[in-house]
């Protein structure tokens, strides 16, 4: 006994009409098959093709409402990358500080900024301790012996190879660990190799915030009497 077999129709063979154009989501309509009903040799399906008979340009949207598209699309591409562009862009900006005159608001080993009143509360007369400064730089705020705050602070870089210099309580003294160089409580430098003073800045108080700001220092530098090499 032969078996009858379907081929497959495609879209293109059901809707060939000449006149009309191809609608995909309409073209076909099959009739369904009754549930049990062969079908059996040289038997037909039915088949509907529905072309739509509107002209071409009708179903092309007018200038406005492609310029429309076009708008709603550019919004939302570039809304979400201006949102991504710009924490970039301000990757690129330096932080100012928030400072008065352009300073750099001074910070305890915490991030937080330095209040004057509270840090001379915990810091005694001869306090040398490190903060962050200038460009993020360690340094020095002077607790003076009559407990105000130094008008400057004292870069920590040693002037050598760039070490951290601690200071030294019992000798009243920085000392750099790494060769050995030495400068005194104010940060000139008392025995090499480091060839230089350490850097200075000044440290100004905020008198309405209270915070300690550091300022670049350009003047003459008090403990030699000469220009500032770091400026
Ligand atoms: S880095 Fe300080 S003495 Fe060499």
């Amino acid at each position: 006994m032969a078996s009858s077999t379907l081929s497959p129709i495609t879209p293109s063979q059901l809707c060939s009409s000449k006149s009309g154009i191809y609608a995909p989501s309409q073209a076909l309509l099959v009739k369904p098959i009754k549930h049990g009903h062969a079908m059996g040799k040289g038997r037909k399906m039915k088949v509907s093709c529905m072309a739509t008979s509107v002209p071409a340009d009708d179903r092309v949207p007018d200038m406005g409402k492609r310029e429309l598209m076009n708008w709603l699309l550019l919004g939302a591409i570039s809304l979400p990358t201006g949102f991504m562009l710009v924490p970039y862009a301000g990757f690129f900006v330096p932080p100012s500080g928030g400072g008065s005159g352009g300073g750099t608001i001074a910070k305890d080993a915490l991030g937080n900024d330095i209040l004057a009143s509270e840090w001379l509360k915990t810091h005694g007369p001869g306090d040398r301790t490190l903060s962050q400064g200038l460009k993020g730089d360690p340094t020095y705020l002077v607790v003076e012996n009559d407990r105000t705050l130094a008008t400057y602070g004292i870069n920590a870089v040693c002037t050598h190879l760039g070490c951290v210099v601690p200071f030294n309580t019992a000798e009243n003294k920085f000392i750099c660990p790494c060769h050995g160089s030495q400068y005194n409580n104010q940060g000139r430098v008392v025995r090499g190799p480091a060839p230089l003073s350490l850097a200075l800045a000044h440290a100004d108080v905020d008198p309405e915030t209270n915070k300690v700001v550091f300022v670049p220092w350009v003047e003459t530098d008090f403990r030699t009497g000469e220009a500032p090499w770091w400026a």
